[in-house]
């Protein structure tokens, strides 16, 4: 019962659905190549939090962006994908998403938290990068949480 599925059939390169599951918001980003290329090009030893957050991976597996997204496995895009709790780590605000902030991906209005295009908290007050929950490829175009 904690598992969904989520069709993604309908989200564009360069735009995000948000689904609820266990009562939070999840973002699920299609990635543009400009943002894959974004987050690849930061040097880890640049991030306030450089371990993953991605509960489908090693817990202390560090924070580069193919650690952070969600592979389509065989044949997909590697990276294209990325799919995190919208849930803020300072005190569970929701960020905005769609390239806001100073990073290009999400910013938090409650105190300032930038995170970038792979969800990695970049400036502010959130202590570590927007979680990966639990999730997989189903087919194509579904995506199953949990
Ligand atoms: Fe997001 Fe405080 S809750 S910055």
């Amino acid at each position: 019962l904690s598992s969904i599925r989520v069709d993604v059939s309908g989200v564009e390169p360069g735009t995000q659905l948000t689904v609820q599951w266990l009562g939070k918001p999840v973002f699920i980003r299609r990635r543009t190549e400009e943002e894959i290329a974004e987050a690849n090009a930061v040097d880890l030893a640049d991030l306030p939090d450089p371990i993953a957050r991605n509960a489908n991976i090693e817990g202390d597996a560090p924070a580069t962006d193919p650690n952070r997204a969600l592979s389509q496995g065989e044949g997909g895009n590697a990276e294209e994908w990325l799919v995190m709790m919208g849930v803020c780590t300072h005190l569970g605000c929701v960020p905005l998403g769609d390239g806001a902030g100073e990073f290009g991906g999400w910013f938090c209005p409650c105190h300032g938290s930038h995170y970038d295009t792979a969800g990695r908290i970049r400036r502010g007050p959130a202590p570590t990068n927007l979680p990966v929950p639990v999730a997989a490829f189903a087919d194509e175009t579904t995506i199953v949480l949990g």
